[in-house]
């Protein structure tokens, strides 16, 4: 299947992305990143609680997998330029072995979570930047399929070239959706 707009996103040219392996990814970036995301789901914890988590995300050797990203805005290195980013795992090591095996997944499966553009920065195509350089990360890292549940956004993943699992499986209510990388 074809890879989210590769041609959308290189026409932004006003963001780069910043991997969590980078040196770059400093606890500032961390401190945004997670301010962000605190701001989109407010009720699944404070920023403290996902700063924490962010820390947490130190990929393992064999997998290359958690990392993390944020996009910022082209010519900063301003906490401040922080516009989104996201956060991909490994499927197998997030989810249950029943879970797993519901989702029919192999092992080369990932799963995207924390996917978010600031919300002044929405609707000009960054959510697709996101999508976009999530999806290369995944690649580069031998994954062969994305998984996400949906946060009532099924309709922007179904615009990433995403569908939803047969048979309606769902965590927590929200519904898995999958694409082939
Ligand atoms: C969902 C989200 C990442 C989209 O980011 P964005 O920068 O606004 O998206 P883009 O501007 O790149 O939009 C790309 C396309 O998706 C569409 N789209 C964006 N958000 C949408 C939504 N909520 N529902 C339906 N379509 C949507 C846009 O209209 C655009 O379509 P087009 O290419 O036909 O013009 C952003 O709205 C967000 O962070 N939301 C809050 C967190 C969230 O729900 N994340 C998803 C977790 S499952």
């Amino acid at each position: 299947m074809a890879g989210v707009s590769e041609a959308a996103s290189e026409e932004l040219s006003n963001w780069r992305p910043l991997d969590s392996s980078a040196s770059e990814f400093t606890s500032a970036a961390r401190w945004a990143f997670a301010h962000i995301l605190s701001s989109q789901w407010p009720r699944n914890g404070l920023a403290e609680q996902r700063m924490r988590g962010l820390t947490l995300i130190k990929p393992v050797q064999e997998t290359r997998l958690p990392m993390a990203f944020v996009l910022l805005q082209e010519g900063s290195s301003s906490p401040a330029a922080v516009i989104g980013g996201a956060v991909l795992r490994d499927l197998r090591t997030y989810v249950s072995a029943r879970e797993f095996a519901r989702l029919q997944a192999c092992e080369r499966a990932c799963l995207a979570l924390s996917v978010v553009v600031e919300q002044n920065w929405q609707g000009l195509g960054h959510g697709r930047a996101v999508v976009s350089h999530l999806e290369a990360s995944a690649r580069e890292r031998g994954c062969t399929i994305m998984y996400l549940f949906s946060d009532n956004t099924v309709e922007f993943w179904s615009k990433m070239g995403y569908t939803l699992l047969p048979g309606e499986p769902s965590r927590n209510g929200k519904p898995w959706m999958r694409k082939q990388l």
